[in-house]
């Protein structure tokens, strides 16, 4: 679910602590692609999963509906939203990083008659057209786009009026003890983990966490893209936050 900041190319333009540009970003998955499920399942308990089902069911999909799944990684949850619209529907996964597409083509593959398809795509700048999609999702992705507003705002252009943007991402919870776990877990325990699987990639997760938006003011940026009826829950004691919005109708 989440990854470090390599050190900047020569020659580049060096970000602030934490933060990556974008092709340091698609770099850094590409990388870690092939150890990115197993790392989930330890870092979350195998929890990952039903996050997962839930941001599916956020989207409130019909059978033969049409969805995206935006920065789809190894494609979990874009299979969730097939097994919604059945083998009459249909579902994009998109992604920068082509090792972890890659992965998620091979995942399909052995979910005969997944109506799911994969493809190359920068979320902040999607090649579909206005209102394709029932609905959009992004899980565990956004905290890594370099533009939030941007990336928020293209997966609404996309979605039908009346249809649902659901995110899921890590949030940071403010009160103990979940907040003392919080930073034990992610600002040790993860790192360590990363380093035993001998990549430096995880100690990047916090970092990206913690400059996401909270719960409210991630609901607000969602209003200002032309999002509705914007709710969202908590889980996992404050750690995991689903938001849910409808695109709003003329
Ligand atoms: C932490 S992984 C999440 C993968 C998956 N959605 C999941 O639920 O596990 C983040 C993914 O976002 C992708 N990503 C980040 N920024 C992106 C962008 N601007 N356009 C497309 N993909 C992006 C990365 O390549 C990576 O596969």
């Amino acid at each position: 679910m989440g990854a470090r900041a390599p050190s900047a190319p020569a020659g580049a333009t060096p970000s602030a602590p934490g933060v990556l540009e974008e092709a340091q970003v698609r770099a850094m998955f590409d990388r870690i692609a092939g150890l990115y499920d197993r790392m989930n399942t330890v870092m979350t308990a195998g929890l990952h999963h039903q996050w997962r089902r839930r941001a599916a069911d956020l989207a409130a999909l019909a059978p033969g509906g049409r969805a995206l799944d935006v920065a789809t990684g190894t494609g979990d949850l874009a299979l969730e939203l097939a097994a919604r619209v059945g083998p009459a529907g249909e579902v994009v996964g998109t992604d920068f990083s082509e090792r972890m597409l890659a992965l998620a083509r091979e995942k399909a593959a052995g979910r005969a008659g997944a109506p799911v398809r994969f493809e190359p795509a920068n979320a902040l700048s999607l090649p579909y057209a206005d209102a394709e999609f029932d609905a959009a999702t992004v899980g565990f992705g956004a905290r890594n786009f370099s533009d939030l507003r941007r990336g928020l705002g293209e997966m609404t252009r996309v979605v039908r009026p009346g249809g649902r943007v659901v995110v899921l991402e890590i949030t940071t919870p403010r009160r103990p003890p979940l907040s003392s776990f919080f930073g034990l877990w992610f600002d040790r325990i993860v790192p360590a983990l990363g380093r035993l699987a001998d990549t430096q990639a995880y100690s990047y997760l916090p970092s990206s966490v913690r400059r996401f938006p909270g719960p409210e003011a991630l609901a607000g940026i969602m209003w200002e893209g032309g999002l509705r009826e914007i709710r969202w829950v908590l889980t996992a004691g404050g750690i995991i936050a689903l938001h849910v919005g409808e695109v709003r109708r003329a």
